[in-house]
């Protein structure tokens, strides 16, 4: 069995996230959605989600493309969860280019194509006027 593992918020489950998730999964057999924290987001990526972890996760849970959910705490702990989670593919959209290469010595990396214009920012920015 192939496993994909891939890292984001996920806030305001958008078509963009879909799209992306879709691709994600139909790399292999198995697909890990590492959501971040509502701590982490705050903390670490200075965002405040509209919906809690639990409701994120619910949401991600719920979708056919993916298998598992489980949370990002820290930016260290993607070697581990790649070791932990047997992971042979580390996916993410392409705003991240070459940001996680470390990670070429233990699976396969993979950069997909963002969906255009659509991002969680946009939807806050556009329901804020
Ligand atoms: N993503 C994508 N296309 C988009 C928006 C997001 O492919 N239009 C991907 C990102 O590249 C990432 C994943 O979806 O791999 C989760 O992204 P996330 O940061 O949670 O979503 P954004 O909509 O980009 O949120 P923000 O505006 O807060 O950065």
């Amino acid at each position: 069995m192939k496993r994909v593992i891939t890292y984001g918020t996920y806030d305001l489950l958008h078509y963009g996230h879909i799209n992306l998730l879709q691709r994600a999964r139909a790399l292999g057999d198995y697909l890990i959605v590492v959501l971040s924290t509502d701590e982490f987001n705050w903390n670490m990526k200075h965002k405040k989600c509209y919906f809690s972890y639990e409701k994120r996760r619910q949401m991600l849970e719920a979708l056919r493309c993916v298998d598992l959910v489980i949370p990002e705490e820290t930016w260290e702990q993607k070697i581990e969860d790649v070791k932990l989670y047997k992971a042979d593919v580390f996916v993410m959209g392409d705003d991240w280019e070459g940001k996680f290469d470390f990670l070429k010595d233990y699976c396969e990396v993979v950069y997909l194509p963002r969906t255009p214009e659509i991002s969680t920012t946009q939807i806050k920015t556009e329901l804020g006027k």
